[in-house]
């Protein structure tokens, strides 16, 4: 593969880490706080948690005493999908466990937690990790979907690391990721396995945040891609004055992305999944409230415009979300004699016959390609990909539609041409901006240092993110810490709460003072390419979501 001239120049980026971290780490000592708890259903995770329930939280400080430290033989995991900055995560931790002792190892399991039952696993040579620095993607190593949640799974996973002499491992993955973790590391502790399991927070979706992990890493970069994409539509659409772009984010549930962007690029429509779930606003009353933005700028003679829709939105509309909760155990259970219906027009008729009254309405008022769409493959749990469903199409024919009516009746005069993008891939392998960089590698780095403290079921924490990284704090959070029970697939189960966008949190704050004024006033902003190089101001800024919730004001 040749390599390109940025990529070249970011081998040299030395990612910057907290102060605790650069020291000396012989002297490093952790510093244990107060017993913790879950975020609820105390009692229930104490009984189900026995060794690793209540943990305390961990920081760092230097002492006196000077410790050396045996060799680490460490397995790592990128489980979900991909988040720039893992990468980095990898090199932190190998340069981190190289650092505590030189004979330490690192072993990265290939495509996944899969490769941990498989058994494929490579040893990491500096070379190898060399060429992937500062890099996006996941290709070091690979990531898969795959869940390790049976004891079989369990056993498996310990007699791997016993055969290869593994003694940690460190998963780097999302909400159910890390909730996996936490429930290896108390199997684990159970059977006295002696291996040690550390967390990393991914996800660009920045669900995985809390009290304890301000931002899951692979957010920035994501939405500062997807910010210089959309700032550069809305610039097209101020030069031609012709188009309405509807523009799906990706962020299979929370609207974090979306709303991120939309702080960054001041678009005339924002939809926050959240708020239509909240406020049980209808389909059609979305088609509305976006028609009569539309119409107000036709009056002003600006016939474009900019829409933000969040992947997920469709779940969170109340008749859609009842559709959808209908035909996911529809499908389950029916599965064997569904697909011997051939034809979409079978297909549909057996379907409507077997919905209740309400969501057989809902299904069939929605155009062909979505009803399709909702009876595409299910998800590894039965889910419906809502990657593959064109909410953002939906929208558009839904909205022309209404528009065609209003013409009729006289009340709207103005032309509609529409685009429509989705931009979701297009961010999760972009090389991790320089907060991502130095977040991922400090979060692998620290790992380390948990693992050499005998730790386990915690998640590598660095916080106080909104400041310069010498001033980030690094430490441990344990798992539990963030969990609750839920109910999946008909049972509850421990797990930990995602994070959605919260309508009283200042981000949200921030952008609904605004959006009034950015739906009938063209006030668009361009962020531009993520720049590597430069002042501070423009090539360390983290996201603007981390900086209001740390109190920072919205400008
Ligand atoms: P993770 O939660 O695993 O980080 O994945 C996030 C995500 O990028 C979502 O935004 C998106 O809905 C989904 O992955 C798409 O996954 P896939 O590429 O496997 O279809």
């Amino acid at each position: 593969m040749s390599i390109s001239p940025l990529q070249q120049e970011r081998y040299a980026y030395q990612p910057a880490l907290p102060a605790s971290l650069s020291g000396d780490l012989e002297t490093l000592e952790t510093v244990s706080g107060p017993a913790t708890e879950s975020i609820a259903n105390q009692n229930e995770l104490k009984q189900l948690f026995t060794e690793t329930y209540g943990h305390p939280t961990i920081t760092f400080r230097q002492g006196d005493t000077r410790k050396t430290y045996n060799a680490l033989n460490v397995g790592v995991i990128l489980s979900g999908g991909q988040a720039p900055g893992g990468h980095n995560v990898i090199a932190g931790l190998y340069d981190g466990l190289k650092k505590i002792n030189a004979d330490s190892k690192l072993f990265g399991f290939l495509g996944g937690p899969s490769g941990i039952l498989e058994d494929k696993a490579i040893e990491m040579t500096g070379g190898y990790v060399d060429q992937y620095r500062n890099t996006g993607g996941f290709d070091i190593i690979g990531s898969g979907r795959t869940k390790l949640e049976t004891e079989e799974q369990y056993e498996r996973c310990i007699e791997v690391c016993r055969n290869r002499g593994i003694g940690a491992i460190v998963i780097i993955g999302g909400d159910d990721s890390n909730t996996n973790a936490a429930v290896l590391a108390e199997y684990f502790q159970k059977k006295k396995s002696g291996i040690q399991v550390i967390g990393a927070p991914k996800t660009i979706d920045g669900d995985l945040k809390n009290e304890q992990i301000e931002i899951s890493f692979g957010f920035d970069t994501a939405t500062k891609t997807y910010s210089e994409l959309i700032g550069n539509i809305e610039r097209d659409a101020n030069s031609a004055k012709k188009y309405w772009h509807f523009i799906k984010l990706m962020g299979r549930s929370a609207s974090h992305i979306c709303l991120e962007c939309a702080l960054q690029t001041r678009p005339n429509v924002a939809l926050i999944s959240e708020e239509i779930e909240e406020k049980r606003t209808t389909l059609s009353e979305i088609v509305k409230q976006i028609t009569s933005v539309i119409v107000e700028r036709s009056r002003q003679n600006e016939n474009f415009g900019v829409v933000l829709v969040p992947e997920g939105l469709i779940e969170f509309i109340p008749e859609m979300k009842i559709l959808i909760n209908e035909l996911n155990t529809l499908l389950a259970e029916h599965a064997r004699h569904f697909i011997t219906l051939r034809t979409f027009e079978d297909q549909s008729e057996w379907v409507n016959k077997n919905l209740t009254r309400d969501s057989s309405y809902a299904f069939s008022s929605l155009p062909y390609n979505i009803q399709r769409q909702l009876l595409m493959d299910r998800d590894p749990h039965g889910n419906v990909q809502v990657s593959r469903i064109e909410t953002e199409q939906l929208l558009i024919e839904m909205v022309e539609d209404r528009l065609n009516e209003l013409k009729n009746e006289g009340t709207y005069k103005g032309s509609f041409s529409y685009q429509h993008h989705f931009f979701g891939y297009e961010g999760r392998c972009a090389f991790p901006s320089n907060f991502d960089a130095n977040y991922c590698y400090a979060l692998g780095f620290n790992a380390a240092v948990l693992i050499r403290e005998g730790l386990t079921g915690y998640i590598s924490s660095i916080r106080n993110l909104s400041k310069p990284a010498d001033q980030w704090e690094a430490g441990g959070i344990p798992l539990t810490m963030m969990m609750n029970m839920e109910l999946r697939h008909g049972k509850m189960k421990p797990v930990i709460r995602k994070a959605l966008v919260e309508l009283s949190g200042a981000p949200f704050r921030a952008f609904s003072a605004k959006r009034e004024e950015w739906a009938l006033k063209t006030s668009y902003t361009f962020p531009g390419a993520i720049q590597y190089y430069g002042p501070d101001e423009i090539c360390n800024k983290p996201a603007i979501s981390l900086s209001l919730e740390a109190g920072e004001s919205y400008r």
